[in-house]
């Protein structure tokens, strides 16, 4: 049989690792293992993807005389948890890990992030492989080296940064995440256009248009464009600390979204809403066109049709607290990236986190009843 295409790219990061996408590449990984020497593989997986994937995969490495051991974490938002972090090490370290020992993270954003900590934090830094399996984390979490779990107040709270060897990237896992999912993650493209990239957004567009059947004709297309759009906005910071804070555009509010959701919200919907209240923000204090929060609209709901307004469970004035205590915080006012134009963030004195009050926020959050920006948008 002839071999899959593979696409090698780069995460272009400050430490930056090999990325390998393509789609139905898995018997390729040994030879892409091969200049790594190690004593095992440490396979950790959620027990829903052992059976969708991890079994597969880690049959695939006792083909090709790898040693592997499988190990199992939690999954959901809920689980990216120090319970979870600590029950992993602990489990790791009574199973041999050693310092030669590769982690290899077969999973989604939460599986990523968990196994990247412990990596990081075993014996001082370990090595380890991100697999991701959803279009999330091949096309956003994977081209990061941020690494963290949430704590009793917020998202991401504990954490550092740590790469990966490489990053290995099968589309065909895509194939099989429901259309929802795909969606949120596409919100992070959206995003990626709407801060750094006013013509990306209208090829995205454009592949909205066409609808999912489409989207999962091209798929391998269009992951390898949505990489490329946050690899543009790395390109200008490989250290993911100055200019690529842009990268957060929406996520002061989502987060916190997310994060009062309890699961019920994806991480992408989540940022999503969070999105189109920063440009009412940035609209409420003159910064942008009613245009600009019109196009928001457009793209998110009409097009994507992915939810846009806050849940009805969710109260603002709950959103503000968790926002106080924002892993970025600098201080003890709020801070929000807010945009003047589309694929123009908005700098104030040099600082791309622009101070806003409570007030401000909340008003953002509120809207006036009868009040409409663009199509009015889909759940
Ligand atoms: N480090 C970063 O920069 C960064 C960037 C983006 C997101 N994240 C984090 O990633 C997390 C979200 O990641 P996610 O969206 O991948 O969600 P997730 O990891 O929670 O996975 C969602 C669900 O998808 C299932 N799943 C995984 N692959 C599948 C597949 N191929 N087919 C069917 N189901 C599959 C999982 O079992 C899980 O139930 C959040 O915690 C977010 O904070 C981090």
């Amino acid at each position: 049989m002839s071999e899959r295409k593979i696409h090698t790219l780069s995460t272009g990061l400050a430490v930056a690792s090999p990325y390998y996408l393509g789609e139905g590449i898995l018997k390729e990984f040994p030879r892409h293992l091969e200049p790594f020497e190690h004593d095992r593989i440490f396979l950790v997986t959620s027990l829903p993807l052992l059976d969708r994937f991890g079994r597969d995969f880690s049959r695939m490495l006792d083909g090709a005389g790898i040693p592997n051991r499988i190990v199992t974490i939690e999954e959901g938002e809920a689980n990216k948890s120090w319970r979870t972090l600590s029950g992993l090490c602990e489990r790791l370290v009574e199973a041999g890990v050693t310092r030669s020992s590769i982690l290899l993270a077969l999973g989604g954003g939460v599986v990523g992030n968990v196994v990247g900590l412990a990596a990081g934090l075993t014996y001082r830094g370990i090595r380890y492989i991100e697999v991701p399996t959803t279009m999330m984390a091949q096309t956003d979490g994977a081209l990061s080296n941020k690494q963290a779990i949430n704590g009793q107040a917020g998202k991401n709270q504990f954490g550092l940064y740590h790469a990966p060897l490489f990053v290995w990237a099968d589309v065909a896992y895509l194939r099989q995440e429901p259309a929802r999912q795909i969606k949120s993650a596409i919100v992070e493209g959206v995003k990626n256009g709407l801060v750094n990239d006013e013509v990306w957004l209208e090829v995205l567009a454009s592949y909205l248009r066409d609808g999912m059947e489409t989207i999962q004709e091209r798929l391998e297309e269009l992951t390898l464009d949505l990489i490329r759009s946050k690899l543009a906005i790395l390109a200008k910071d490989p250290t993911e600390k100055r200019d690529a804070i842009v990268l957060e555009y929406g996520h002061t509010f989502g987060h916190a979204i997310e994060w009062l959701a309890r699961g019920s919200l994806y991480h992408g919907e989540a940022v999503g809403i969070g999105m189109c209240i920063a440009a009412r923000l940035s609209h409420g204090l003159g910064i942008l066109s009613r245009e600009g929060v019109e196009r928001h609209y457009h793209l998110l709901g009409d097009l994507l049709g992915t939810v846009v307004e806050l849940p009805p469970g969710i109260d603002p004035a709950g959103v503000c607290q968790v926002m106080l205590a924002d892993n970025k915080r600098t201080g003890p006012d709020l801070r929000c990236l807010l945009l003047e134009d589309l694929g123009r963030p908005y700098r104030f004195q040099g600082d791309y986190l622009v101070r806003v009050s409570e007030r401000e926020a909340l008003g953002a959050m509120v809207r006036p009843a009868g009040a409409r920006f663009g199509g009015g948008a889909a759940a």
